[in-house]
């Protein structure tokens, strides 16, 4: 049947959205798919009467919210990645940890501040370094690390551009890692080692210094577990298809869960794709795959 792969839309990661669609898209031609473009943002959704599968290839706000899915639920048409409560708490990373810290899950100590906080008693308890993000953001818009003293405040302020919900949370400073979330599979990780300060927007799709370990030096069986409990961190928030968890290790080999990413980017340089790579599942597979899982 005729597939419509959804990308691009009106979110701050329409760019990001443009490199996964076109990626996906082609890979779907490539694989004998009847697959076409659909941008939200130029066409109205109910265009898609007449599709028989969507491919969602949206990052962010009305495509990885849970709104696109519950549109899609209503139509009756099967589309990729997770349903609407997934997608609505995945998007939310204050809700996630909340969720998470009541099932177990671990996650860095974390407080929603606004702007009556008292900035200073919040770093004083999270401690310093500590990050600043809205909840409802990709691709690390807004974040900041804020590392002096004093620097919560303004750290606030950007991160509120972007949402009314801001987070502040503890620094974790053994490493960042991701792994990829494939029907009951969980991919190898990767860790990675941004150039600059964290794994920020610039560090991800501009600059050409950020290194990805795969295998990514953990030892077997620490790793191994990370993945079962990633696997349960998605699943408790009703995760589907596929998706992606980020966690932090700390200086004792404590890991952390961060995030789950429900639409996670899909360029050829993006970190899905480079964990199925490592598990023998080349970019075309993978996508394909992805379209399988598709379900209402
Ligand atoms: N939010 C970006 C697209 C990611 O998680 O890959
Ligand atoms: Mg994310």
């Amino acid at each position: 049947g005729k597939v419509a792969v959804l990308f691009g839309g009106k979110s701050a990661e329409r760019e990001v959205s443009l490199k996964s669609g076109n990626a996906v898209l082609a890979a779907l031609k490539r694989g004998g798919v009847d697959a076409h473009p659909f941008d939200p943002a130029e066409r109205p959704l109910h265009d898609l009467e007449g599709y028989d599968r969507v491919f969602i290839a949206l990052h962010g706000r009305g495509g990885e919210d849970g709104t696109v899915q519950g549109y899609l639920e209503l139509l009756g048409i099967p589309y990729t990645g997770s349903g609407v409560t997934a997608s609505a708490l995945g998007m939310d990373k204050w809700r996630t940890k909340l969720v998470w810290q009541a099932t177990g899950v671990t996650t860095p100590a974390f407080e929603l501040i606004d702007a009556d906080s008292d900035f200073a008693a919040v770093e004083a308890r999270l401690g310093l370094p500590l990050f600043v993000k809205p909840a409802n953001e990709g691709s690390s818009i807004g974040i900041s690390k804020v590392k002096a003293s004093g620097g919560l405040k303004a750290a606030y302020e950007e991160a509120a551009k972007y949402d009314s919900l801001v987070i502040a949370e503890k620094f974790v400073g053994g490493g960042e890692y991701t792994v990829g979330i494939l029907g009951d599979q969980v991919l190898p990780a990767i860790r990675i080692v941004p150039g600059n300060e964290f794994y920020d927007y610039e560090a991800k799709y501009l600059r050409d210094d950020t290194q990805y370990l795969c295998p990514c030096g953990l030892p077997k069986d620490v790793e191994d577990r990370i993945r079962a409990e990633a696997l349960q961190a998605f699943r408790v928030l009703g995760g589907q298809g596929w998706g992606r968890i980020d966690f932090l290790m700390d200086e004792d080999g404590k890991h952390y869960f961060l995030e789950a990413n429900t639409s996670p980017g899909m360029t050829d340089h993006s970190l899905v794709p480079m964990g199925a790579r490592a598990a023998g599942i080349e970019f075309d597979e993978l996508v394909l795959r992805i379209l399988e899982l598709a379900h209402v």
